[in-house]
């Protein structure tokens, strides 16, 4: 194998881009053109990603929908995460392929040989989103108390340690803490990348961002504000505290929901559908609810409310517009700090096509990134 990353998160591109929760619906609306999991969806999405150079293809790790009794409900409908990216890495031949992983209801070892075999599959091109959780009903099913907050971080950097540990000791090991208790450990095949899998982790409270500025590769950070003079100090703090006190650079990428039109009016009017004729308030109710309690938001601030509307767009930066205008926000985007952007679409499918055919020739032009040359 030559020394060049077999990985794509660590090209030369200065904004790297890819796909998001493919896996289930993102979005919380009943509108026809809402595109619901199947096997074959994921997969014409991950190509048409792949062929495209796109760096990322990530799943969201959900165990269950946002409604009690309510077991139709599409939400949840959700693919296994490392089963799904094993199906991926087989089906494609560039992109990183991404499993995401509760550390609370994983054990390291399991997950170890799981990445290990993910990496073999896609020739190297495996990563790991992990988690501490957050949402208790998903912890109830396993019989699982979720953690106090900070705690969730405390834990998380055990696991991880143990995690690396198993994904490059030469020999077995004993470990033995409040949390674990490990006996002649041990985990082969090692992944193809020397190391370990390359780790994203999505925190935002003080604790987690601490967390991910030790351990990660990627920081998955959701943008506060609308303009890049927010954006910076938020940015730029991470990655001094990741400099400074870890003496580690790491990459920092956010998430966008993308509608696309052919004019603004035609994307304005999508939006309009999906987030009002056709929302469903009730999943929205419950989300809502659940943040309020857990955060302690008040249910009748300002800020649940923009967390609302924001969320019944989609998680994360709102890219709506046509390629013109949405390559502009991306080039603003990146010269904030930012390195790179995993998109959610209505229809995943329709949606890469789109922005891979209007968009990426534009981040090509802005310099942004190089065309793609397919693998053979
Ligand atoms: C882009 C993004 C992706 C995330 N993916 C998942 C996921 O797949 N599963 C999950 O349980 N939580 C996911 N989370 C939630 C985070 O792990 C974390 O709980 C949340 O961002 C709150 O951060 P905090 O723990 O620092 O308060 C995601 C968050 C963001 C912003």
């Amino acid at each position: 194998m030559s020394d060049q990353p077999t990985n794509p998160i660590f090209n030369s591109n200065k904004l790297k881009l890819g796909t998001f929760c493919t896996n289930t619906v993102p979005y919380m609306t009943f509108i026809p053109e809402r595109r619901d999991p199947t096997w074959e969806g994921c997969v014409a999405g991950a190509r048409i990603a792949d062929d495209a150079g796109l760096e990322a293809i990530v799943p969201i790790a959900r165990w269950k929908g946002y409604l009690d009794e309510k077991p139709d409900h599409y939400s949840n409908v959700v693919f296994d995460v490392f089963t799904w990216a094993a199906g991926i890495a087989q089906a494609t031949k560039y992109s990183s392929v991404f499993a995401t992983s509760h550390a609370p209801n994983m054990h390291p070892v399991l997950v170890a040989k799981q990445c290990a075999t993910i990496d073999a599959i896609s020739g190297g091109r495996c990563s790991l989103n992990v988690v501490g959780g957050w949402n208790r009903r998903e912890f109830d099913m396993f019989g699982i108390d979720l953690m106090e907050h900070d705690q969730r971080y405390v834990y998380l950097d055990e696991w991880l340690h143990l995690l690396r540990r198993l994904w490059t000791d030469p020999g077995e090991f004993d470990y033995q803490s409040n949390y674990f208790r490990l006996k002649q450990a041990i985990s082969r095949p090692h992944p193809l990348q020397k190391g370990g899998i390359p780790i994203m982790n999505a925190a935002q409270s003080p604790a987690g961002i601490r967390f991910s500025a030790k351990n990660s590769d990627i920081g998955l950070i959701s943008l506060q504000g609308d303009t890049p003079e927010q954006w910076k100090p938020q940015i730029e703090d991470y990655k001094r505290m990741a400099r400074q006190e870890f003496g580690r650079e790491l990459q920092l990428w956010t998430n966008a929901s993308v509608v696309q039109g052919d004019t603004q009016k035609d994307a304005d009017e999508f939006v309009r559908r999906y987030t009002e004729e056709y929302v469903d308030n009730e999943c929205m109710d419950s989300i809502m609810a659940t943040i309020s309690r857990e955060n302690n938001v008040p249910a009748d601030s300002p800020q649940l409310a923009f967390m609302r509307r924001r969320m019944s767009m989609g998680a994360g930066h709102p890219l709506v517009g046509t390629a013109q205008s949405i390559a502009e926000e991306l080039v603003r985007v990146s010269k904030a700090g930012i390195d790179g952007i995993i998109f959610t679409w209505v229809d995943h499918v329709d949606g890469v096509g789109r922005f891979v055919r209007g968009v990426l020739p534009l981040l090509e032009q802005a310099g942004l990134r190089k065309p793609h040359k397919k693998p053979v």
